[in-house]
């Protein structure tokens, strides 16, 4: 970024009313200036400029000001960078820059934006007709064509390249953004030929790259640009210059795969929808959308080379996920497909696709359910493959209720009990794949009440026989039941704890000397029972608030689709709502 200083330097060496003059006419006295504002249409002037403070306001429907870099910005719906180097220019100030780097892609970033005038302005002429019908016939007007900034670039014709040279472009830069290929020995030239031009804007606004399709059936259907210091298709998602204040006020953002799904989504009121140009979804692009929303939907394709692609993608980026329980808590799946796709569906009945982009899964349900697409479930091995590439996932659900029925709900699409899909070997421990799953979970304080109580009644026997009458396995965390259910069992303890020890894997294992390394406070009989009871009331506790939470996720969205259900339904969700309330309450009391 160019220095403060620069930046006041400029500021001083331009008058902001000999600025907007060129744009609208202004009058009024020297305090402060009157105009049309020449950012929208109005008939009586509600756009101010006051000369001492070098600054402009539209009263109107704009409603925004700022200094004469917003104004430029505003003027020419463009970033500051670009803005600063433009009035830099008008102010005869040289820009000097921190690094090469930096001034390397401020020259790419001009490239691309004299590139896409150049392409924009193409397809309004004569030879841009072709293109012009084609959009036309996709349903796309003129006036969207501007809007989304579609140009044209035709073969032979006034090339790229010689009107980059034309605008000073320097060649190194030209190269530098992808918007030249080496044609042969030194000879460089268009990248983009006889396609229709998509600008690629990332949230700043800034003009990074180029998706180009073919005007027909010509092979391959898009490219992009390649990867530069600007453009990495994995770090950037189409329109979301567009759809971040839309994703912001709605809470949520939508991922489609193509160009054409996200311009014919914002053309018809779906603003907070973003695309990912067909590339599988990366942590960069969730990372991206997390601080803005709390709900990302993917409407992905839904062929089976597409699921099972999802599949493993999403697998893969929840086990390298920082915070993995961020995700089961942000995501969403519905599926698309490719002859009816969003931009289909949406222009066939937008209402249509309303409805569908509501009848989403949660990530988890979404994952089991379409485990079938990457392991063939007929068969024993795969049954186990595909049960290890899931666990460590479930796992990392921290609302220990919403686990459990991801478990049940894997048993049941594995075809097994749960008693069987307990003991399948568990997936071995891989550190660098799965740092922060495994680290996640164990030291998961929730889970630390657990290995308490366990510890307890391991270490005070005679315990146990009232343990049992209390506290039913189900209250416990998944991975804990199991264990809970055997110590409860009549097999003696050392039998168990020996059965454990030389036949269980790598992860039970490790649950297990962790349970161990407990430590209990030692006490009298009486004071004994006062602690067992308090771990089983916290334990209790925190099932029936999981489950709280978990009721009142689904009234929720049964109320979204309230007519949808009876009425005995609904009783039946808030009979059970009161009676959790009411054993949340028993209990708090039972502590005092
Ligand atoms: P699709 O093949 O689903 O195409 O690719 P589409 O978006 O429906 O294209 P139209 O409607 O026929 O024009 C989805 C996205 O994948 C990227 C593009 O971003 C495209 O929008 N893609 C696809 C490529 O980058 N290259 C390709 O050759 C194909
Ligand atoms: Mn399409």
């Amino acid at each position: 970024m160019a220095k403060p200083d620069l930046v006041k330097e400029v500021k001083s060496k331009l008058d902001l009313v000999e600025l907007v003059s060129d744009n609208t006419n202004l009058s009024g006295n020297k305090n402060a200036l009157k105009g049309l504002c020449p950012f929208h249409n109005e008939k009586t002037p509600s756009f101010v400029v006051y000369p001492d403070k070098q600054t402009w306001r539209c009263f109107g429907a704009c409603s925004t000001g700022g200094d004469i870099f917003n104004f430029i910005m505003t003027s020419e719906n463009i970033n500051f960078p670009q803005a600063l180097s433009i009035a830099a220019s008008k102010a005869g100030v040289k820009l000097t820059f921190n690094s090469d780097t930096e001034r390397d892609t401020h020259s790419v970033e001009n490239a691309n934006e004299i590139a896409a005038s150049y392409f924009q302005s193409l397809i309004k002429t004569p030879e841009g007709l072709k293109a012009r019908n084609y959009l036309n016939e996709r349903g796309i007007s003129e006036e969207i064509i501007s809007r989304r900034g579609l140009g044209v670039n035709y073969e032979g014709m006034n090339t790229l390249v010689d009107h980059l040279k034309s605008k000073s472009v320097d060649s190194s830069s030209a190269i530098k953004s992808g918007l030249l290929v080496k044609w042969n020995n030194n000879v460089w030239k268009d990248t983009f030929t006889n396609r229709i031009t998509i600008e690629i804007r990332d949230e700043n606004n800034k003009l990074v790259g180029f998706g180009a399709r073919a005007l027909g059936q010509n092979q391959p259907k898009y490219i992009n640009t390649r990867q530069t210091q600007l453009f990495n298709k994995s770090k950037v998602l189409y329109g979301l210059n567009w759809a971040k204040n839309s994703i912001k006020e709605s809470g949520s953002a939508i991922i489609v795969e193509g160009y054409f799904d996200v311009i014919t989504a914002h053309e018809n009121g779906f603003m907070n929808v973003v695309g990912c140009m067909g590339t599988a979804i990366s942590d960069d692009h969730l990372k991206i959308l997390d601080p803005l929303c709390s709900k990302i939907i993917l409407s992905l394709d839904s062929d089976i080379a597409g699921k099972k692609a999802t599949y493993n993608n999403l697998i893969k980026i929840i086990r390298n996920f920082e915070k993995p329980d961020l995700l089961h808590e942000k995501i969403y799946l519905c599926d698309s497909d490719k002859d009816n796709d969003p931009d289909t569906m949406i222009r066939e009945n937008p209402e249509s696709w309303k409805s569908h982009i509501n009848d989403t899964k949660s990530l988890i349900f979404y994952l089991i359910e379409n485990i079938d697409y990457s392991y063939n479930l007929s068969d024993e091995t795969e049954i186990i493959e595909a049960s290890q590439s899931i666990y460590p996932i479930i796992i990392t659900i921290k609302n220990s209720h919403e686990q459990n029925k991801a478990f049940d709900h894997l048993a049941k699409k594995l075809n097994i009990s749960r008693e069987k899909l307990q003991l399948l070997p568990k997936p071995k421990k891989n550190k660098r794949q799965s740092k922060h799953i495994y680290s996640q979970s164990w030291q998961n304080n929730e889970n630390k009440l657990d290995e308490a109580l366990i510890n307890f009644l391991i270490t005070n026997l005679e315990l146990i026989e009232s343990a049992k009458t209390i506290i039913d396995p189900k209250y416990f965390s998944p991975l804990y039941q199991h264990i809970y259910e055997k110590i409860i069992s009549d097999v003696p303890l050392e039998e168990i704890l020996n059965n454990m020890k030389n036949s269980s894997d790598e992860f039970t294992l490790e649950l297990i000397e962790s349970i161990f390394n407990q430590t209990q406070p030692s006490s009298s009989h009486e004071s004994k029972i006062t602690i067992m009871n308090d771990y089983i009331r916290r334990i209790r506790e925190r099932y029936l608030k999981e489950r709280k939470i978990e009721t009142e996720k689904i009234m929720k969205e049964r109320m979204v689709e309230k007519d949808k259900n009876s009425v005995q339904e609904w009783d039946y969700i808030i009979e059970e709502a009161i009676k959790d309330n009411q054993e949340i309450k028993t209990l708090q009391e039972s502590k005092n």
